[in-house]
């Protein structure tokens, strides 16, 4: 069990935004129940159709995305999606996406009184907007981003970065405006190009990298805020295949691990994942696992 900003965790295991859709799909295969928690795609105010296709190409090692943010927009979303998260026995994280301040504040208003626990905002997705959501990119802006959204919002509020540079900048003004807690990391920028045309193969030349090439950035990402960070409760993603995978998040100093990608090649990996933890844990106890992360030395 996992405690963070006062609400409880069955385990540390939740599903990533975006590869798990908004739970239904997934449903079919997996008891979401079982799950930490279950994060949703990124919701916007308009319905978004996303990038043109190809929107998911194969590198060794990994996938790059470009899908764009594609989602029903925020009142299909309230209609068809909502009530299953509703009803879901497990911590559902609603991850919202806008382009500007008032996008927050209408979906956070909208949003407020669903069962959801926690808000994530995604400041970070690499296939929208010249270079992410143009909110993401300055302390200025996410501090009156957060300390707007903290005024309303009736749920913890945890923001979702990317490996940007001075990160510890902005994470430290999301703090000051009051966010509860930061998910690390959004897919970093990819690219393959098709050797026989001389041509990127997805239509924004760009996309977001995930999977197993990504998990020592993350892991370092992760280690790096945690050691200047001591308190805040991060959510840690990128590559993790198997329980393994998920206690180095944890030593590294995630609270939660989530799983993305990895439920793309198996739906039942996350169940995998919790089902080999418990086990892992049987002999350790998890908050000794975590203070390797504090305790630890960085070079
Ligand atoms: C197909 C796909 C769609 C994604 N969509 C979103 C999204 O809507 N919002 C978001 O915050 N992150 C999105 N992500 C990023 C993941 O949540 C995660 O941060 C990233 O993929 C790293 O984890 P992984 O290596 O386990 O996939 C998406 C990733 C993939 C592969």
């Amino acid at each position: 069990m996992v405690e963070i900003c006062n609400i409880k965790f069955k385990n540390p295991i939740i599903i990533a935004s975006g590869p798990g859709g908004n739970g239904q799909e997934l449903a079919e295969y997996i008891d979401l129940n079982k799950l930490g928690g279950f994060t949703s795609k990124t919701v916007t105010i308009k319905e978004k159709e996303g990038n043109p296709p190809p929107r998911i190409v194969n590198v060794k090692a990994g996938i790059i995305n470009s899908i764009g943010l594609q989602n029903p927009g925020i009142e299909n979303f309230i209609k068809n999606d909502l009530k299953f998260l509703n009803n879901l026995k497990t911590n559902v994280i609603l991850s919202l996406g806008g382009e500007n301040i008032s996008d927050y504040l209408m979906l956070v208003d909208k949003l407020n009184n669903s069962n959801a626990a926690i808000f994530e905002l995604n400041l970070s997705c690499p296939n929208v907007g010249k270079d992410g959501i143009p909110l993401g990119i300055n302390e200025k802006s996410i501090f009156e981003l957060v300390q707007e959204v903290k005024k309303i919002s009736k749920k913890p509020i945890f923001i979702k970065f990317g490996v940007e540079t001075f990160l510890e900048d902005l994470i430290n003004a999301a703090i000051k405006a009051g966010a509860d807690g930061i998910t690390l990391i959004n897919s970093p920028k990819g690219m393959k190009i098709d050797i026989n045309t001389g041509k990127v193969i997805l239509k924004r030349g760009v996309g977001g990298l995930s999977g197993p090439a990504i998990k020592p950035i993350a892991l370092a990402t992760i280690f790096r805020i945690r050691r200047n960070f001591r308190k805040i409760p991060i959510i840690g993603m990128g590559g993790v295949f198997d329980y393994k995978d998920a206690i180095e998040f944890i030593m590294a100093g995630a609270n939660l691990v989530g799983v993305g990608s990895g439920v793309m090649t198996d739906p039942y990996l996350p169940l995998k994942i919790i089902y080999d933890l418990e086990n892992y844990f049987k002999n350790k106890n998890y908050n000794e696992i975590f203070s390797c992360a504090v305790e630890g030395y960085y070079v």
